[in-house]
């Protein structure tokens, strides 16, 4: 595969788990996942991680793996290249283990005592990644392996930073996001 088909496929495979943090900020405060329960004086995970939160994310990256998996053959077909498609265990793989991670890093933020919506770099834009790629390698790891070659995984830790800064501030421009990261 050539450079531009590592990227491509880099972006496309990881759209499911792009979109759950994004989806979650609009679907706004709810209940906190939580319970507002503390650990040793902090909250466990805060307010920032929400039960409607964790399901609307989750729901929109699983509805976006099956709406790419839908348009695959089309724009295969377009772009002359082989987009991958998403089996359903795939897309909730990458979908909650993005809220996952994301919801793992808060834990680690809170008990190093940060409050909710300050930033920790590095863990702020990574920590999606990580549980999309750990829970979709459990539940579909056929899928996984094949999608998710050396180069593609290359790709995916180098440019998901880039991305996530830059929604993020995109975000925080139109007032949808409180923090620009
Ligand atoms: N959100 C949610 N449920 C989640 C994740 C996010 O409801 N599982 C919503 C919350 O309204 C949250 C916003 O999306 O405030 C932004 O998400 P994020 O930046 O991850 O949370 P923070 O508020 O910054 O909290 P933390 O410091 O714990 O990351
Ligand atoms: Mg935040």
């Amino acid at each position: 595969m050539d450079v531009v088909g590592v990227v491509v496929t880099a972006v496309w495979a990881m759209l499911p788990a792009y979109v759950p943090n994004n989806a979650a900020v609009l679907a706004g405060d709810g209940k906190p996942i939580d319970g507002g329960r503390e650990l040793g004086g902090r909250r466990v995970l805060g307010d920032g991680k929400t039960q409607r939160g964790t399901v609307v994310g989750t729901a929109a990256g699983l509805g976006l793996a099956l709406l790419l998996s839908g348009i695959a053959p089309t724009l295969s077909e377009l772009l002359g290249r082989s987009l991958p498609t998403f089996p359903v265990l795939a897309g909730l793989g990458l979908a909650f283990g993005a809220m996952l991670g994301d919801i793992g890093a808060s834990f680690l933020k809170r008990r190093a005592g940060r409050e909710r919506g300050a930033a920790f770099p590095g863990l702020d834009q990574l920590d999606f990644v990580i549980g999309a790629l750990a829970c979709v390698r459990i539940l579909a790891p056929a899928w996984t392996e094949a999608t998710f070659t050396t180069p593609v995984l290359f790709a995916v830790l180098v440019l998901t930073p880039l991305l996530h800064v830059m929604t993020n501030m995109g975000a925080y421009a139109l007032g949808l996001k409180d923090e620009p990261w």
